[in-house]
């Protein structure tokens, strides 16, 4: 049996274990997840492939694990689209992209793989490769790989050169794909094609800037509105007050690009999530032109996991990008709303103390928050509570600062546990929390901030309780999200 028809096999065999998974989080039928890969429209449906180890909890060598969808909340199953089988890619199928062409699904990642080096010992290469399929089955050409470190410029090394993101612009393949300088620090570069098949080095799109760690990866470049962002993922970054402090963080620079000369000018750049779980998101186009995002919902650092599952790893909720005021804005994918039901509302309701709200509970809610009229310093939402666990947002309204803080969902190991956020705007006007069993994002004032991270609290705790120092007038408006029942 080859590795690939064996990784499908095991697969299958454990697929109907689905009431420990997220409701409508994407989430592996069993094993490892991490970044997605490969989100691309194919014969009208959405396809999202994700980093996959089926065979254990942790991240081993990487295969490409597939859902796909009509509507980004609700995924159909389908068998794992490629696994390490080729020399070229032995060691692992890396993070990639996809896009439609003359009628197929084509599949670029980066093939890991083990060769010998100058000095007698071995190394790790990595090459871009491609597999060309119809969205069930993939098949990887003889021309494999389509890149490898001959078509680099002079110094510059395929030892870290990986995470292909490739889209066609008039007539004409671009990929843009995460390397190293000379010193060893992140760039990304631009590569051109006419073909799939051939391809040649354009330029360096992005060269190292000093405070953004040191090897880059997933990168993601497209055009939103007038404006270009180039989203990277750096490695081992430094904080700087209050950004930047999980380690591996994720970083968008907003600027104008001239196509003809292949120059992206960067004008601005920030975090494009505060919380503790969020790496390698990735974009596609909708069929509708909305950019829609979607993130690995977990830190390379805490690895976060349920005790007792024997699935590791899920994605962020598709998000809708906009530019406002030069600041992306993200927001859930609109068609949630079709999953919501028994909804609550109130209008102008008071918070003083420490407040339950009559039918605002739940694990997998969809739940908007106002804030009005209040005198007050500190106003909490604690969700996924009872009398031995919470999780929970505080507002400090004179330092204009949301925390988040997970330390008391019922942690067995000391990880960390707060994160804090500096709002943009200079107050909290409005905060959207959307919780499914084990992962809170939280959408700051219309999305202009969210913050993504996971907690595995027993779903047994389901309360939501208020809380505000002195007292302050909110509308809430919350529905349960039922996706499979
Ligand atoms: C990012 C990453 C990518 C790589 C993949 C391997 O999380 O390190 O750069 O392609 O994961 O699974």
């Amino acid at each position: 049996m080859s590795i690939l028809q064996k990784a499908r096999q095991y697969e299958e065999s454990h697929i109907d274990d689905i009431d420990s998974k997220p409701e409508f989080h994407v989430s592996p039928v069993i094993g490892w997840l991490n970044d997605p890969n490969g989100f691309s429209l194919y014969q009208e449906e959405v396809h999202l492939f994700y980093q996959y180890h089926p065979y254990d909890t942790e991240w081993g060598p990487m295969h490409w694990g597939h859902y796909k969808t009509d509507d980004f909340i609700k995924w159909e199953y389908l068998p794992i689209a490629i696994a390490p089988d080729e020399e070229y890619d032995l060691i692992g199928c890396f993070s990639g992209s996809a896009i439609e062409h003359d009628g197929k699904h084509v599949l670029f990642y980066t093939g890991v793989t083990e060769s010998e080096s100058s000095n007698n010992g071995s190394e790790i290469l990595q090459n871009q490769c491609i597999a060309i399929g119809d969205g069930i089955d993939y098949q990887k050409p003889k021309e494999n790989p389509i890149i490898d470190g001959e078509l680099l410029p002079e110094g510059f090394s395929n030892i870290d050169f990986r995470d292909p993101k490739v889209w066609k612009e008039d007539d004409v393949f671009h990929m843009v794909v995460a390397n190293r300088n000379n010193d060893g620090k992140g760039q990304i570069l631009l590569f051109q094609s006419d073909t799939l098949m051939n391809w040649k080095f354009t330029t360096v799109l992005m060269e190292y800037k000093k405070q953004f760690g040191n090897m880059w990866e997933c990168p993601d470049f497209f055009k939103l509105d007038s404006k270009h962002i180039l989203i990277i993922s750096p490695q081992d970054m430094m904080a700087r007050d209050l950004e930047y402090h999980n380690g591996n963080n994720v970083v968008y620079f907003l600027g104008e690009y001239n196509k003809e000369q292949h120059v992206f000018e960067d004008e601005t750049s920030y975090a494009v999530d505060y919380g503790l779980d969020f790496y390698a998101p990735q974009t596609m186009q909708a069929a509708d032109g909305r950019r829609i995002l979607i993130g690995w919902m977990q830190s390379w650092d805490t690895k976060l996991k349920g005790a007792d599952h024997n699935w590791v790893g899920m994605m962020t909720i598709p998000r809708e990008l906009k530019l406002i005021n030069n600041r992306l804005i993200q927001t859930p994918v609109r068609e949630i709303e079709q999953y919501r039901h028994n909804k609550v509302n109130y209008v102008d309701y008071e918070i003083k103390g420490h407040t339950y709200v009559e039918g605002i509970s739940g694990r997998t809610i969809d739940m908007m928050i106002d804030l009005l009229n209040g005198e007050y310093s500190t106003f909490d939402i604690s969700f996924a509570q009872n009398e031995d666990y919470r999780v929970y947002c505080s507002y400090n309204k004179k330092d204009n600062i949301l925390k988040f803080d997970r330390k008391y969902s019922g942690l067995h190991r000391d990880i960390i546990c707060e994160r804090e956020v500096k709002l943009a705007s200079n107050t909290l006007k409005n905060i959207r929390v959307l919780l499914d069993k084990y992962s809170a994002e939280i959408f700051i004032n219309d999305g202009e901030q969210v913050l993504s991270s996971l907690y595995f609290t027993p779903l047994e705790a389901k309360d939501i309780q208020f809380y505000c120092d002195g007292s302050v007038n909110i509308n809430i408006e919350k529905f349960d999200i039922i996706v499979h029942r």
